[in-house]
Parts: C-alpha cells; sequence; structure tokens
C-alpha cells in the first residue's frame, strides 16, 4: 500500500496540478479513504468534500461525518440537508433499480445546485469507486460483463459526462475492499473508520424493501443502531464483514399483553467475506442472536417479528434489493 500510494501520488499531482476537486462523502470507508488520500496528496485548501445527508443515512451519521473530516484537517467542508427532496422524489417508488436511478441523479443535481462557491468549471470529481463496482455494473475487464446492479457513482449520465471530459480520478477503482482498508491504515486513518462495515451508496433506500417512508426510515434507523451497537458490545463487529438490517414490507401477528397486533417483520443480515463479491453467511452462537432479537422487540415497538437471513453469495446477494 505503501508503493501503491507513491504511485497513485504522483499520477493524482500530474492529472490535478492546481485544478480543484470536489469529493462527495457518503460516510462509508471508500469515500473517506479517499478524503484523507486527497488531503494527504494535493494542497487541502484545494479539496472541497460535499456530504449530502439523503435522510437514508445511519442513525446519527451526518454528526459523526463532520467531527470526522475536521479531524482530517479538510478545509473545504459543505453539509448538504436535502432528505426533503430524496424522499419527495422517491415516494411511492419500491423498484430498486428505479431508486438508485432517483437516488444517483438526484445527488448529482443536488451537487450541481449546490456546488462551493471557489469552485472553477474544470474542476475535477472524485469518487470513491471501487472494482467491485465496476464489476458489478459491467464495466469490469472483459467484454461480457453483466449489470448485476446500478451503482449510481458509476452509472449516472453525469458522471459519464465528467468522466468523458477527462475529469473524474477514482483512485481506488483497481482495489478490493480489504485493500481500501490496508490503504486507510497506511494512511494513519482511526481503526473505527477503517474497519467500518461498507455501506452501499443508496443508503436505507435499498434496505427498506416496498416504498420508503420517514416512518420507516426512522423504524430501521433505530433496528440498525441497536443491531450494531450490541454487535460492538458483543465482540463480534469486527469479525463480521458487513451487518445490516432490513426492513420488510410484511406485517405478522404477535401478543402484546391480551392484545393481538400486527407488528413488521425485521430481517438481519450478517456476513463474512473479503471483497463483497461472494460471502457466507455468519454462525452467530444462537444465544446471541436470541438476545439481540429481544432487544429489538422490546425497544422498537414496531418490530412484531426478527428474522436471521441464512442466504449465502451466490446465489443471494449481500443487500436484499
Ligand atoms: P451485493 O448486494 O451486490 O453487495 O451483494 C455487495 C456490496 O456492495 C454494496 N452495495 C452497494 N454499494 N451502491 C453502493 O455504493 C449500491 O448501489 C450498492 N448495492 C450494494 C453492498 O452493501 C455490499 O457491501
Amino acid at each position: 500500500m505503501h508503493s501503491f500510494l507513491e504511485s497513485s501520488r504522483e499520477e493524482i499531482r500530474s492529472r490535478v496540478g492546481k485544478r480543484k476537486v470536489l469529493l462527495l462523502i457518503s460516510g462509508g470507508v471508500d469515500s473517506s479513504v479517499v478524503a484523507a488520500m486527497l488531503l494527504k496528496i494535493l494542497p487541502p485548501e484545494n479539496i472541497y468534500l460535499m456530504y449530502i445527508d439523503t435522510g437514508l443515512m445511519r442513525k446519527n451519521e451526518t454528526a459523526e461525518i463532520k467531527l470526522y473530516l475536521k479531524s482530517l484537517g479538510a478545509e473545504n467542508i459543505q453539509i448538504v440537508s436535502a432528505s426533503g427532496i430524496f424522499l419527495e422524489k422517491l415516494k411511492g417508488v419500491s423498484d430498486p433499480e428505479k431508486k438508485r436511478a432517483i437516488i444517483g441523479d438526484l445527488f448529482i443535481k443536488v451537487q450541481e445546485a449546490e456546488l462551493p462557491d471557489g469552485l472553477s468549471d474544470n474542476y475535477f470529481l472524485a469518487q470513491g469507486t471501487l472494482y467491485t463496482d465496476l464489476i458489478e455494473s459491467g464495466k469490469g475487464v472483459g467484454v461480457n460483463a453483466k449489470v448485476i446492479k446500478s451503482h449510481h457513482n458509476v452509472r449516472s449520465p453525469m458522471v459519464e459526462a465528467k468522466r468523458k471530459a477527462g475529469l473524474i480520478i477514482e483512485p481506488l477503482d483497481k482495489l478490493f475492499k480489504d485493500e481500501v482498508r490496508r490503504l486507510g491504515t497506511t494512511l494513519g486513518l482511526d481503526t473505527r473508520i477503517v474497519s467500518r462495515h461498507p455501506f452501499p451508496g443508496p443508503g436505507l433506500a435499498v434496505r427498506i424493501i416496498g416504498d420508503i417512508t420517514e416512518e420507516k426510515i426512522r423504524i430501521l434507523q433505530e433496528a440498525d443502531a441497536l443491531f450494531i451497537k450490541e454487535l460492538v458490545n458483543r465482540k463480534l463487529y469486527n469479525k463480521i464483514w458487513q451487518a445490516f438490517c432490513v426492513l420488510l414490507p410484511v406485517k405478522s401477528v404477535g401478543v402484546t399483553g391480551d392484545a393481538r397486533e400486527y407488528g413488521n417483520v425485521l430481517a438481519l443480515r450478517a456476513i463474512k467475506s473479503v471483497d463483497g463479491m461472494t460471502a457466507d453467511v455468519y454462525p452467530f452462537e444462537i444465544a446471541d442472536l436470541l438476545a439481540i432479537s429481544s432487544k429489538i422487540t422490546n425497544t422498537i415497538p414496531e418490530i412484531g417479528r426478527v428474522v436471521y437471513d441464512v442466504s449465502s453469495k451466490p446465489p443471494s446477494t449481500i443487500e436484499w434489493e
């Protein structure tokens, strides 16, 4: 990773020169590592970091991101609160690829509308695209690559236009996730950032199966935060490659006191992987699963039932959508 960093430094410096770079921060490992990398390689005053709060982020994400970016020595940080417009456009949309397209295009629209003062026309757009993103979007090596799912940072027409103009920097596009983590460590990033589980660009939108409402987002954020906290407390978080909750469009019957009530069904997903291309189910001790499940149903009244997803990839993907 030291030599990778060295060669990237030369390449990025010679391509960008004194021009400015805009990087969209998602809160995930990849864009966090790109931010740290760019701030090390280029003058910090030329790096513009923009974080768009889509309303589909994990609980408390925005506050944590602010602190992290400041700790990297970033000078130009812009936090855009855009949840209203994202939720409006996603209203009634259930098809996952439609959700991805809407979110991807809105990201770019919001980014353009909110462009920070001081950015010139020919600024570069930096992205944390990984090799796996390119493969799954049908842009990997080989002519027969198929689209498994469109990653919005690869497919958006606006991004394509920047790409055609030669104004895209994707320093991680030859790396797999485990290598990005090692790069983060080489850059001196906090282990909490480097070991954070991956989070998809479209956020909780692809973890709420069916249409998205504010209420569903709130329930999923609470459940997810609780699940992750339990994994950390039980010292399981770092043994798992990715863990999250999925809110299903299914209600099932339960009993509360003497009453019969319909509650939401929540699926827990926890997998082991190296790069996300294949994945095995994390073999929880059943006692841990039972305790986590009752914690969730006891704390979040809207959730009436918890199930554990025991499917590996392939044939199932990691995310449900
Ligand atoms: P799948 O579901 O394809 O996920 O097995 C593989 C890894 O990619 C993440 N993922 C995404 N990341 N935009 C992203 O930036 C997306 O649209 C997207 N879909 C899935 C997923 O969380 C897992 O880590």
